[in-house]
């Protein structure tokens, strides 16, 4: 893949997470995938270390421009046949560089961890985005994700 990065075509790849990615990845997470709690080296590494087969970066001279990472997850019986499923997957973290957004990368990363879930014959993909998160929302809306709920919060003071 080409991408053009301040009027230059600088070639990006994706490809497996290396535990030499540790730092550049982490520097990522802390930056861009933080919610209510910042991710650690100890998460990433843990990503890693469960899932390595569903952990991919995308690279360009040297630079890890982001990152992508799932893991299978085991529900029962009952709820995968009300999902219709055999196999689920989740995609735990997922984010780029903001100075290299707009140009396909979280595209071409989601697009090496859904070959990689096809692999193992997962066939249901699952997710949880901030609602504050408006790129990655329209990001899934496109790839062809629906909403499946909403989590709702309301703060009780002596008004209610
Ligand atoms: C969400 C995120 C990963 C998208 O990365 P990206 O590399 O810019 O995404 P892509 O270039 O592959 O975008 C693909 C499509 O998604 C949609 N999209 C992405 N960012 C968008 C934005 N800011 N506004 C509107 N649509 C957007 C567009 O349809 C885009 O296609 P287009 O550029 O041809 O219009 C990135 O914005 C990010 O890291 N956000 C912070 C972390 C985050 O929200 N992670 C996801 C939580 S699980």
């Amino acid at each position: 893949m080409t991408m053009v990065q301040r009027g230059k075509a600088v070639k990006t790849r994706v490809r497996k997470f290396k535990i030499n990615d540790l730092d550049q990845v982490v520097a990522i997470a802390e930056r861009y995938a933080s919610w209510d709690l910042t991710s650690t080296e100890v998460d990433v590494e843990g990503f890693h270390s469960a899932s390595p087969e569903f952990f991919f970066v995308a690279e360009a001279e040297n630079k890890i421009l982001g990152f992508v990472c799932g893991r299978e997850s085991n529900p029962p019986a009952e709820t995968l046949n009300k999902w219709k499923s055999r196999k689920v997957a989740s995609i735990e973290t997922l984010a780029v560089d903001e100075d290299y957004r707009r140009q396909g990368i979280a595209t071409s990363l989601l697009s090496a961890l859904f070959e990689a879930f096809k692999q193992k014959k997962i066939d249901l993909v699952t997710l949880s985005v901030p609602a504050v998160e408006i790129a990655a929302m329209k990001l899934y809306g496109k790839l062809g994700f629906e909403p499946r709920a909403q989590f709702l919060w309301k703060r009780l003071d002596s008004s209610y």
